[in-house]
């Protein structure tokens, strides 16, 4: 895939917020997102033109080294989203920030209130939390409170050890049917946001049009998604060990951070990642 960069839309364009997120879901734009933990790799990404970063506990893998997100503290996400936060003041401050809850904080609604609070405090603008229907209740609790919520179905990492592993999901009927079901009660609880991660295709195209206030963000998850989103060291090719198949090193083919977020935004905005035969299942 050969991708040309081109100048960064961001400078033009007002700060992303909940409301125009929602406009671009309804209008059809495609929404890219990219994880950064830093202020400086933020403040590029914020130059790219990227429209969500993600600072999420896939941070546990790539700056701390360990071999899942479950040792990750709520305390690591607060000082990354505030190092985020940061960077992005020094820049056009465009992107939404989306704070990953870590596993172990959000058992129940209170518990997952008190960590959400945490991020929002440190510069989050809306937070981003693992599982299907049982965290639905959770969902309607935080955002009566004033925290936007991102789910994320599908392959969900902190739940590594009762996958039995990083695999795709849904691809039973039953599976498929639970993550149909999964995705209209996070949304109907008020999720604006659902990460589907390691999901065939077809269905994460078919849940992405069953949704209608919620925008679908796939990673492995085919290129229907109303956004895409990769994990910034697999999309820079410095990932040390396995890369997943979904990913793709834009790095490679621009030479730059600068230009390989700016052809990952292009990319995405043009539908043209993820390829489906080369990153999906
Ligand atoms: O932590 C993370 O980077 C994520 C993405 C893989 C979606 O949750």
């Amino acid at each position: 895939m050969s991708v040309q960069p081109s100048a960064p839309p961001a400078g033009k364009r007002p700060a992303m917020t909940l409301h125009s997120l929602m406009k671009m879901l309804a209008d059809g734009e495609k929404i890219s997102m990219l994880t950064a933990y830093d202020a400086s790799f933020a403040a590029v990404a914020d130059l790219a033109g990227v429209d969500i970063i993600l600072v999420g506990d896939s941070l546990g893998m790539v700056c701390q080294g360990h071999n899942s997100t479950l040792p990750v503290t709520l305390d690591d996400m607060r000082y990354h989203v505030e190092c985020v936060v940061r960077g992005l003041q020094k820049q056009n401050g465009r992107p939404l920030v989306l704070g990953d809850m870590p596993f172990g904080c959000y058992a129940t609604p209170e518990q997952a209130f008190r960590s959400a609070s945490v991020l929002m405090q440190a510069g989050a603008h809306m937070v981003k939390l693992e599982g299907g229907a049982w965290l639905a209740p959770t969902v309607e609790f935080l955002v009566t409170r004033g925290i936007p919520v991102c789910g994320h179905i599908g392959l969900t990492p902190q739940s590594v050890n009762t996958l039995g592993g990083y695999r795709v999901q849904g691809r039973t009927e039953s599976a498929a049917q639970q993550l149909m079901q999964d995705s209209l009660q996070l949304q109907n609880t008020g999720a604006q946001a659902l990460v589907l991660e390691m999901v065939p295709a077809s269905l994460s195209g078919e849940i992405t049009r069953a949704l209608t206030s919620c925008a679908t963000i796939g990673i492995g998850a085919g290129v229907d998604t109303a956004g895409q989103i990769l994990v910034l060291h697999d999309m820079l090719g410095v990932t040390q060990g396995k890369v997943p198949k979904f990913a793709h090193n834009f790095m490679a083919e621009t030479g730059s951070v600068l230009g390989a977020m700016q052809a990952f935004v292009q990319s995405v905005k043009e539908k043209r990642f993820p390829v489906n035969e080369l990153h999906a299942w």
